[in-house]
């Protein structure tokens, strides 16, 4: 689906910039917002560049750079860390074989630092995509991990 096609699903309001955003985000396959994408919004909205390309800048859920189809947010605040999160976190990226803010070569995976994700209670805590998992440790990772590979293989050979 194509910028101009989402667009046309919303009503030219500014309290719809934040949706449109957002789809028109995962549908791009860099899972990213592009400057095409921010000139296209504006025009829509009749509204200036800048402040959509403000709005893109101001949420940590928007992206410029070229992203991995899974967006990993991992909770770095202090209640996850103290049950073990850093352990957990080095798991992750060493399953990935990636540090944190970088993407796998196969454009699967991003790892990105988060504050905290609002389960505390459930720590440590990571997002991917919509998706919150709680309760992690190496095993759950790695369970996680390879669940979402599994699935991504059996779509490309359908
Ligand atoms: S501190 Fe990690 S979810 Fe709240």
């Amino acid at each position: 689906m194509s910028t101009q096609e989402i667009l046309r699903k919303y009503l030219p309001q500014r309290d719809q910039m934040l949706l449109m955003l957002h789809e028109i985000q995962q549908h791009n396959p860099g899972n990213n917002i592009t400057p095409a994408d921010i000139r296209q919004v504006a025009e829509y909205l009749n509204t200036t560049s800048a402040s959509v390309y403000g709005v893109v800048r101001y949420y940590s859920m928007f992206s410029m750079a070229p992203r991995g189809k899974f967006v990993i947010r991992f909770c770095k605040s202090p209640l996850c860390r103290m049950v073990g999160a850093f352990n957990v976190l080095k798991s992750l990226e060493k399953e990935l074989s990636i540090h944190m803010g970088e993407t796998t070569s196969d454009m699967l995976f991003t790892l990105e630092p988060s504050e905290c994700l609002g389960h505390c209670d459930k720590a440590p805590v990571m997002m991917v995509n919509d998706q919150v998992y709680f309760h992690l440790d190496e095993a759950r990772l790695q369970e996680i991990i390879s669940q979402i590979r599994e699935q991504e293989l059996k779509k490309q050979q359908s």
